[in-house]
């Protein structure tokens, strides 16, 4: 270890507590990331307790011009908190608490490091929801969802992380605290600074707090599986239910008949509960607050959808098991990757008039350049204009990653989509940020970087490299 990193170690563990800072075992023991079981590489592992310790730690890193990169549940899928053994990690994990619940003004305080599932659940208990849901809601933290911008599977409803925060405390690469803790959903006293911090995946600054917006909680919850034979007829139940059902309609998931085989068979725990040989298998979830009026205009709408011939098949949950169940079937992209190796998974969006004509352009590259064999699972939050794509074939090897990456983004440009929809850039996509980001742009993005950040200590490397000197 450099005399320098040794002194500044010396420094935190001074400032903060020798417990707050790991180094050597206490680091390699833990995993790289949530799908990477290989042991973390750090010079430590930083635990700040509050905003003054994590803004402690950047004013010395910022001085000692140290590499520091954010953890919350690493469970971003673009290697946004990979690091390497000269990186200190900064981790959220001791900064959870949920500060406060206003149920009049419908809003939560909460600190960085809480997981979702913890914000869902601390609302449920005061008779409020906090909409946002992704698979990995156990282990993702609020902080994380932030810096990532995560979507999900109600972002038709109640769109992303952006849309759901009120306001942010962060602290900045230089160890200011900046406190923009504001509940109020209108502010438009000024530039609205929460939204630099949002979606930049921690490279402006780290937040610490967050103030979010909080709904009433569903009193119903109604959920279908829908087999449809054609595209076409899927755009069109979507605009019917969206017509019918309105803000009502919460989720509109959609899988290719090839992803809905593999989460559906052996060794995959689910059951299909529809037969497997449909084109495209439709999950919608529709809430509401009166329980008896709510299922009549479900029902009504599904009645129009199956009257206008918009599906072959559907079962609605009827339990709140079934409906778990409906949406594991959804969830479960695991299976790819424990079943397949190496596959290569992108995150796009595009518009949905475009959709059909992409996949099957894609496919025919895909079977192109690797072969008959090769496999494609196409799933998404489609009523977002967003697909996963993985792609395997017996021959894939890791090199093969731009290859595929060519097949997968270039027909997105003449289309105006976008080559991340939800998961980022982190380190593993910023090769392509070109192909859907202008130069300037991209200027912009590394002048507040710079701005922000001059030494470029905060997860540097992350969305793009710096192309310019950094100033003295
Ligand atoms: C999902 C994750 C992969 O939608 O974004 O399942
Ligand atoms: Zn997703």
């Amino acid at each position: 270890m450099a005399p320098s990193s040794t002194s500044l170690l010396d420094a935190l563990s001074a400032a903060l507590g020798a417990d707050s800072v790991l180094t050597g075992a206490a680091v390699r023991e833990r995993a790289a990331s949530w799908i990477d079981p290989s042991p973390l590489e750090a010079l430590a592992i930083v635990r700040p307790r509050t905003t003054a310790e994590v803004a402690t730690v950047l004013q010395l890193c910022h001085t000692a011009r140290q590499p520091v990169v954010v953890r919350g549940g690493a469970t971003n899928l673009v290697q946004a908190t990979r690091t390497t053994a000269g990186d200190l990690v900064l981790s959220l994990e001791r900064m959870t608490s949920v500060r406060a619940i206003d149920a009049i003004n419908q809003t939560m305080t909460v600190e960085a490091g809480a997981a979702l599932q913890t914000v869902q659940e601390a609302a449920a208990q005061h008779g409020l929801f906090f909409p946002l849901d992704l698979a990995a809601r156990g282990s993702a933290t609020i902080g994380g969802c932030i810096a990532m911008n995560a979507g999900g599977v109600r972002v038709l409803r109640y769109g992303m992380m952006r849309e759901l925060t009120l306001g942010l405390e962060v602290v900045l690469p230089d160890g200011v605290v900046l406190s923009s803790l504001s509940a109020m959903l209108k502010n438009n006293a000024g530039y609205d600074l929460k939204h630099l911090f949002i979606g930049s995946e921690g490279t402006l600054g780290v937040v610490t707090q967050a103030v979010l917006r909080l709904f009433p909680m569903p009193k119903s919850w109604f959920t279908a599986l829908l087999a449809v034979a054609s595209f076409s007829q899927v755009t069109a139940l979507l605009s019917l239910l969206q017509h019918l059902l309105g803000a009502a309609l919460t989720s509109f998931e959609v899988m290719w008949n090839d992803y809905y085989r593999l989460t559906t068979t052996p060794p995959a725990p689910n059951k299909p509960p529809l037969k497997q040989h449909f084109t495209y298998y439709v999950l919608v979830e529709a809430i509401g607050g009166d329980d008896r009026l709510d299922q009549q205009r479900f029902e009504h709408a599904l009645e129009r959808a199956a009257h206008n011939g918009l599906f072959e098949d559907a079962v609605i949950a009827r339990t709140a098991q079934q409906r778990a169940d409906l949406w594991r079937i959804r969830e479960d992209s695991e299976q790819i990757e424990r079943q397949y190796r190496p596959t290569f998974g992108f995150d796009v969006s595009l518009p949905l008039s475009a959709m059909e004509a992409y996949v099957a352009r894609m496919r025919l590259g895909v079977e192109q350049r690797f072969g008959k064999e090769a496999r494609c699972w196409i799933y998404g939050h489609l009523g977002d204009g967003n697909l996963h794509i993985n792609l395997w074939a017996p021959s894939l090897q890791p090199e093969d990653a731009d290859a595929a990456a060519q097949i997968v983004y270039a027909p997105l440009l003449t289309l105006g989509g976008s080559i991340s929809a939800e998961h980022g850039i982190g380190l593993e996509k910023k090769k392509y940020l070109s192909l859907c980001r202008s130069p300037q742009e991209i200027r912009v993005m590394q002048q507040l970087k710079k701005a922000f950040d001059p030494h470029n200590i905060l997860n540097p490397g992350r969305i793009f490299d710096l192309d310019f000197e950094e100033s003295p």
